[in-house]
């Protein structure tokens, strides 16, 4: 069984002229060579408000596209960043300001990771994994992790003829069948 709702990648850098932002205009097109249009939440658009202590109890409207957007998708493509050995300090705040357990319990989940280094983010989406796992995901097990990011900006060409982007294009291929999969099961269980 398909599913008309859409699949919302989180960018998880609000950094000016973010890497994670860059790779995320690349999967647009992948996701629709699939039959996905992916609706894109980038954490720089965040409303300013939401950074006050205040937040925590009483959440601002402007923040509500944000999570209606979670809530009503049918699956989350998490595009993190590297920072410090984990994932950046906005994407886990965001992650906090979200409805418990609603927002990720039984959603599938994907992630990619985008690092300056060698390791492609691996420890960011790990990090990641816990927290998701902890809240009853579902993660797509095949994992992307782009290292030396800066590099692939040099020679787009040869980006989108490597290992890289077809391994993009195998998990996209993958994620969308794995959240129409979890779809069906909901609804025969249901
Ligand atoms: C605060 C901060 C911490 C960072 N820490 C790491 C790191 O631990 N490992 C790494 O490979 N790159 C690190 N980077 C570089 C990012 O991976 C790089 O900026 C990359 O482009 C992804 O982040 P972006 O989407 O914000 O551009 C760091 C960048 C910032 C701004």
């Amino acid at each position: 069984m398909s599913d008309s709702r859409q699949i919302v990648m989180i960018v998880g850098s609000n950094r000016p002229g973010s890497s994670s932002k860059r790779i995320a205009d690349l999967l647009i097109p992948v996701y629709a060579s699939y039959g996905e249009t992916l609706k894109v939440l980038d954490l720089s658009e965040l409303p300013q408000n939401m950074f006050l202590p205040t937040a925590y109890a009483e959440k601002p409207e402007e923040l509500k596209r944000f999570t209606d957007s979670v809530l009503e998708s049918k699956g989350l493509l998490v595009l993190t960043p590297e920072y410090n050995g984990s994932m950046s300090g906005v994407l886990k705040y965001f992650i906090d300001m979200l409805p418990f357990p609603e927002s990720f319990e039984h959603r599938p989940v994907a992630f990619i990771g985008v690092a300056a280094g060698i390791w492609g983010g691996l420890r960011a989406v790990e990090h990641l994994q816990g927290v998701f796992g902890y809240r009853n995901a579902f993660i797509y097990p095949n994992r992307i992790f782009l290292a030396r990011v800066f590099e692939h900006f040099k020679d787009m060409e040869k980006f989108q003829s490597g290992l890289e982007y077809q391994l993009i294009k195998d998990q996209a291929r993958g994620f969308s069948a794995f959240c129409d999969a979890i779809v069906a099961m909901k609804h025969k269980l249901s």
